[in-house]
């Protein structure tokens, strides 16, 4: 993991100590992630509900998918498989929701509370192929740093 990363990383774990709520620390972890790493235009937080990922906190333009199905999308699929997804050329994908017409690649790794899955990062990214094997471990030690707080977020 290169230092870029290692900062991101470390940045985050101090969030997350910080005692306030789960939605303040997850909305500066995702800015952290998007300031910090030039690739990253868009990230956020979907917590799974039931049948349904509902957009929590994120760092990068609004979107108008803030109820996803599962199974929709590559969102959705990774939801539907229980795996991670990385998407190197969006325009190659029928099952996709647009965020924005500049999206060329796209990560998710699945947030995980114990074996339950209780929620995804996305990542999307203006350049094709942006995200590698290295962002998707980077992603799955945030996920892990963050699940009790996206746990939180989950509607009862
Ligand atoms: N592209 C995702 C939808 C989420 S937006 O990119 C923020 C998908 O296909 O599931």
């Amino acid at each position: 993991m290169t230092e870029e990363y290692r900062n991101a990383l470390a940045a985050i774990r101090a969030v997350v100590e910080v005692p306030q709520t789960a939605t303040a620390s997850l909305q500066q972890a995702m800015q952290i992630i998007r300031d910090r790493l030039p690739r990253y235009q868009w990230v956020g937080v979907y917590v799974l509900n039931g049948e349904y990922l509902d957009l929590g906190p994120y760092a990068g333009a609004p979107t108008v998918h803030t109820r996803i199905p599962v199974g929709v999308g590559v969102c959705g699929k990774a939801a539907l498989t229980g795996h991670n997804q990385r998407v190197a050329d969006v325009r190659a994908l029928t099952n996709y929701l647009a965020c924005s017409p500049t999206v060329r690649s796209e990560i998710v790794v699945l947030v995980r509370a114990g074996d339950r899955v209780v929620g995804q990062i996305d990542a999307d990214s203006d350049e094709a192929g942006a995200f590698d094997e290295g962002d998707e471990r980077f992603l799955g030690e945030v996920a892990a740093l963050l699940a009790p707080l996206v746990a939180r977020l989950r509607q009862a």
